[in-house]
């Protein structure tokens, strides 16, 4: 990587009074760079106290969206405007009109892995790192629809033994691919190897995991943790972070393969056009804007 390039990054971030928001996911010289990098709750919690005037959002485009929504004073960018979540396509307003219609009662719980019009339609978002937290918060008496992963969906349930209306169709196609062989097998090479599971996996697998954590929480536990070696069932850009902060540990990808495309759109070069240029700027339009961020505010509520 060019120390010219990194050198221009650094001072267009002091002219512009920008701030370089990364995912855990991200490649890691992109990483590397990042003034802040966390999952989503924690890139939601920074963006809303920042004070820089520009945040290049590093990561997919609902991760850009939210922090516009947050920040409707500042200016936000994406270096790659094609980095979308498969998953937060999955389901459209239409779709979930259908549902709300077919339940009024219900309260909406949507993953901040959705577009903006969806969070506008709905109560409260959650992330990883807080689904658990937000749908106990909700009385047990009121129906709940959970939209659009329904991986997550059925852990939530799970754990909380509460029958949710789970929206079938939605989910991601990286941690989806992560079958319960694939798990068993990891576990017979490795035996003494802690498995640790991001969310989005099947239940059938977050079921023979020691951890179910969002990828932040998946950074705290193998620091944390005595263990040497850890099968890592999710996207395979946290080895990065792993592996750096942990030098004398193991970490096996459960899957060689759970690559996320669309996180690794993102690169150096972008990043400097974009600062550049001051493109690709996401901006939501204001009515949605706002009924969105209700949504996104209620769940920071319950995650202080
Ligand atoms: P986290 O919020 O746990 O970082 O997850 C985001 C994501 O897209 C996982 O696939
Ligand atoms: Fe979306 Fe899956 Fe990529 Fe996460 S890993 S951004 S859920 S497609």
């Amino acid at each position: 990587m060019s120390d010219d390039i990194i050198n221009r990054i650094n001072k267009l971030k002091v002219e512009k009074n920008a701030t370089i928001m990364v995912h855990n996911y991200q490649n890691p010289e992109i990483q590397d760079i990042g003034d802040y990098v966390g999952d989503s709750l924690g890139l939601a919690q920074i963006a809303k106290k920042t004070d820089a005037d520009v945040i290049v959002s590093c990561g997919v485009y609902f991760m850009a969206e939210t922090s516009s929504m947050l920040c409707q004073d500042k200016t936000v960018l994406i270096p790659d405007a094609n980095a979308g979540c498969d998953m937060a396509n999955m389901i459209t307003p239409a779709e979930l009109q259908v549902l709300k219609d077919k339940h009024p009662e219900a309260v909406v719980v949507t993953y901040v892995n959705s577009t903006a019009q969806i969070k506008a339609m709905s109560d409260i978002c959650c992330t990883s790192a807080n689904a658990v937290k937000v749908v106990a918060s909700i009385p047990r008496d009121k129906e709940v629809i959970f939209i659009p992963d329904r991986n997550l969906g059925r852990y939530v349930a799970s754990k909380l033994g509460r029958e949710l209306i789970i929206y079938d169709k939605g989910y991601c196609p990286v941690h989806d691919r992560m079958l319960l062989q694939y798990a068993v097998r990891a576990k017979h090479e490795y035996p003494t190897a802690k498995i640790v599971m991001h969310p989005e996996g099947r239940l059938d697998v977050l079921e023979m995991a020691d951890l179910v954590a969002s990828t932040t929480g998946i950074l705290d536990y193998c620091k944390e943790s005595k263990a040497r070696e850890f099968i890592i069932g999710t996207e395979i850009g946290i080895l990065h972070r792993l592996r750096k902060e942990n030098p004398g540990k193991k970490f096996y990808p459960l899957l060689q393969i759970a690559d996320c495309p669309s996180m690794k759109l993102v690169t150096i070069d972008k990043i400097l056009s974009c600062l550049e240029n001051m493109e690709v700027e996401v901006r939501v339009d204001s009515e949605i804007a706002a009924k969105g961020v209700k949504a996104i505010d209620r769940m920071l509520e319950v995650s202080v």
